[in-house]
């Protein structure tokens, strides 16, 4: 496969957060060559603790700041000549976005129109080389809506945001297709379906489970847990990211998924299940702390992604199973529980306390 983008020096903005941050751990080892500027605002959602075994990397440095600051990022596009910009920077829980929509109005569709502003000024005199360049938008599969029992979201589903996050999300989006089509950007934009593993904040369902399994607090499930999620290890994410950069067509969209769909009753009993089997509980023991509790407003009842144009085009494929991957996370949680017993202590229980009170 002809290489069409090579990297040397690239904005990764939101790099403090989940995908960010497992992106980054990925990549700065990988490429010593390429440098590697962390633009993050540390937003509750953001922790420099992911980030210890690369923060004194040659190729790495840490620029805490707001996306949505023209006049720094105009200097830092300056500073380090960017090739490439990969953001992931947003407010990223659809339940915060129910409660104060207009942090993600500012975080996720103005901050990304001030990045592609940003990089369309800097870029002016390179707009005929698209490859010299690449701004790669990370986005959501939650843009195409909610899917009956059957069918796939394609890159030629309609648009059919339904929360607040994902018609933030869905708005960025296109502006982003807007400065490629407009301006002749580079962009390429991938929308992915959930992902799980380590440094995931313990607000999303995965770690929520495990933190709660661990202290024996209950568990809430929403409505009656029959929701489904296509799930995906952030590894294999941050690898179709990569692949994406490099080798993806400028103004081309790209679906990520894992094709393991998983109601969330059933997810969270495969995740008891290892926590019990993992602190040495007998066989059942956490399934009591299930708790039905009102259902999230509007919630979206299925995702599921056909991510074969990725496959086909540049060759990705998932390397784990949910089993496989499921079994990894929640091992790493239990050896890590002194980080996920800080990042609960430093937000998330003021965040659940105001969400359910006492369950
Ligand atoms: P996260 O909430 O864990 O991390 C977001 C990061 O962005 C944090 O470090 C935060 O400090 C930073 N940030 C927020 N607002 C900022 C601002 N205004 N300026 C600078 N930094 C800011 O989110 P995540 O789960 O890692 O998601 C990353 C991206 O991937 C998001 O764009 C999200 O929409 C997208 N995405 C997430 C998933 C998923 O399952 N988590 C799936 C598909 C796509
Ligand atoms: O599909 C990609 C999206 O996946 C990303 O764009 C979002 O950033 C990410 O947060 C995620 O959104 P979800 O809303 O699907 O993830 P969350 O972990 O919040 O919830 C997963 C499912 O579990 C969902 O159906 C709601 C349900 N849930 C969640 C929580 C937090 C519960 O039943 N109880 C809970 O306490």
């Amino acid at each position: 496969m002809a290489l069409t983008h090579d990297p040397t020096c690239i904005l990764v903005t939101g790099g403090a957060g989940f995908i960010g941050s497992n992106f980054l751990l990925r990549m700065v080892p990988r490429y010593p060559e390429t440098h590697f500027v962390n633009l993050d605002r540390l937003t509750y959602a953001g922790n420099l603790m992911n980030l210890r075994s690369i923060e004194k990397s040659a190729n790495y440095t840490f620029v805490r700041a707001d996306v949505t600051d023209s006049e720094l990022l105009a200097t830092l596009f300056a500073r380090h000549k960017f090739t490439s910009v990969v953001h992931f920077a947003a407010e990223s829980h659809v339940d915060r976005s129910i409660t104060a929509p207009l942090a993600f109005v500012r975080s996720n569709t103005l901050g990304t129109v001030t990045l592609l502003e940003a990089a369309r000024a800097a870029w002016s005199d390179v707009a005929h080389a698209a490859h010299a360049r690449r701004f790669l938008h990370v986005s959501t599969d939650e843009v195409y809506g909610s899917l009956g029992a059957d069918s796939f979201f394609t890159e030629h589903s309609p648009y059919d945001p339904r929360s607040p996050y994902s018609a933030s999300k869905a708005s960025a989006d296109h502006f982003a297709r807007a400065y490629a089509h407009t301006y002749g950007l580079p962009v390429c934009i991938s929308n992915c379906s959930n992902n799980y593993g380590p440094y995931q904040f313990p607000e999303k369902l995965i770690p929520l489970v495990i933190a709660r399994a661990c202290s024996q607090e209950p568990i809430p499930i929403y409505g009656q847990g029959d929701n489904v999620r296509d799930w995906l290890h952030v590894a294999d994410h941050c690898d179709a990211l990569d692949l994406i950069l490099r080798n993806g067509q400028p103004g081309d969209t790209y679906l990520v998924g894992g094709s393991s769909e998983c109601t969330n009753l059933s997810l969270v009993r495969i995740i008891l299940d290892l926590v019990d089997e993992g602190l040495g509980h007998p066989s059942g023991h956490s399934h009591r702390l299930i708790t039905l509790v009102t259902d999230r407003p509007g919630h979206d009842f299925r995702y599921a992604i056909d991510a074969s144009h990725l496959r086909q085009a540049l060759g990705w494929r998932p390397r784990y199973s949910l089993t496989e991957g499921m079994r990894q996370t929640v091992a790493w949680y239990l050896d890590n529980m002194d980080w996920l017993q800080s990042v609960t202590d430093r937000s998330y229980r003021d965040y659940f306390q105001a969400q359910y009170g006492q369950l």
